[in-house]
């Protein structure tokens, strides 16, 4: 017997969206319904050795389930993505505020989530009251007492920390390629060997991880900053300073002319003959240079998905893909580099709604494409969580 048109949307709003959106004649976000029964991104991840997380802000956990079950269902790691920044910590002189930091520490230990540190030392985030600390002793001297009271606070329980972030910039024009941050203008260079070597002090088993952008791209000074960041790693070798892993941003173009697989495996390669693990740690791709159509657009932001990690996948050293966000409804790109047309970005696995993009199955099919390898070191096995 057909089926009446009001008894199929009373049925429709009974079975809930994902079957609405494979209703007949209903093209809008057919997409969503093939990926719906498959297993979470974490659980297909650890089947090749490998995490999947996702970074998160404490108030949009606290105050959207959806999202919560989304992070369940999806990540087996979250970072934190802005309450352990510097700003955030600490508004005030000698008064760290751990309040959002502690409550994203729980939610993860309660969801059994890997928890992962970002960041202890970053040029974009240090208070104005802290640039006012004088240069030399008084400088080191607050860095050494921020990391070991931030790390220490969390000291056995990270899966890594991100002790640096972005700490080259050729187009600051030093022979080494360093950022003139407020970091290196107070304590030198050697503030970057500082913050290592005491991470590893404050919290011997988390992996330390220097993260940063460009290096995953060709165009501008990026070739450069690969050659600086070599030569870094080279001198922290030299001098024995303690470091895990590359983070690899990963804020994908949306034009693919500025990923080359060939140099980017290259590169991958130089730093596992440093011995080095790999991170990507903040992926998403930038749409607001994208058409306006949603189909268009979900399936670029795909590609340039599917582009990039079949090469990172590729190889053994990389043992971690993490988005920055989950969800479009929560993304810095909306804030960051919003579309000019007003339209909401859409650069993450999952739409606004919590559904599965097609960004979501290139992950999903790359994921699945990679070969079995050594899954990263120092990750607490009683708080990751098993697979799905
Ligand atoms: C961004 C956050 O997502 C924003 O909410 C915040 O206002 C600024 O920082 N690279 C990084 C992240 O390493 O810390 C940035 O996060 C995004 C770019």
């Amino acid at each position: 017997m057909p089926i009446a048109p009001s008894r199929r949307s009373f049925l429709k709003a009974l079975a809930g969206p994902l079957v609405a959106a494979a209703w007949p004649g209903n093209a809008h976000a057919v997409w969503q319904e093939p990926f719906a029964g498959e297993p979470g991104l974490a659980a297909r991840a650890a089947t090749k050795g490998l995490i999947f997380g996702a970074a998160e802000v404490a108030h949009a956990l606290a105050n959207d389930p959806l999202l919560v079950e989304a992070y369940r269902r999806e990540c087996s790691l979250l970072v934190a993505a802005n309450e352990l920044k510097w700003w955030a910590l600490r508004r005030e002189p000698h008064k760290l505020d751990f309040a959002a930091g502690d409550w994203l520490f729980l939610f993860a230990k309660q969801n059994h989530l890997a928890f992962r540190g970002h960041t202890l030392v970053w040029h974009y985030d240090v208070p104005s009251w802290a640039k006012e600390i004088a240069p030399g002793a008084p400088a080191r001297h607050m860095l050494e007492e921020h990391i070991w009271s931030v790390a220490g606070r969390y000291r056995g329980h990270m899966q890594s920390w991100d002790v640096v972030n972005e700490p080259l910039h050729p187009a600051d024009d030093r022979a080494d390629g360093l950022r003139r941050s407020y970091w290196l203008q107070a304590i030198g260079p050697d503030y970057l060997d500082v913050a290592f070597r005491t991470a590893r002090a404050a919290d011997p088993n988390a992996l330390l991880v220097l993260n940063e952008y460009g290096v995953e791209f060709e165009g501008g000074d990026n070739p450069r900053k690969r050659k600086d960041l070599l030569r870094l790693i080279d001198g922290f070798r030299a001098r024995n300073v303690p470091i895990d892993a590359i983070g690899i941003q990963a804020h994908l173009s949306g034009a693919p002319d500025w990923f080359d697989a060939k140099v980017f495996l290259a590169f991958l390669d130089e730093l596992a003959a440093r011995d080095l693990r790999v991170l990507i740690t903040e992926l998403d791709v930038r749409d607001d240079d994208l058409p306006r159509s949603v189909d268009r657009r979900d399936r670029i932001v795909a590609d340039r998905m599917t582009e990039f990690l079949e090469t990172a996948l590729s190889h053994p050293a990389v043992g971690a893909v993490i988005t920055w966000g989950l969800s479009d409804r929560y993304t810095w790109m909306s804030e960051f580099h919003p579309r000019s047309d007003g339209f909401p970005s859409r650069p993450l696995p999952l739409d606004s709604a919590m559904g599965r993009k097609p960004a979501w199955a290139a992950i999903a099919r790359a994921i699945d494409g990679a070969p079995v390898r050594t899954p990263l070191p120092r990750a607490p096995a009683a708080s990751l969580r098993s697979p799905a």
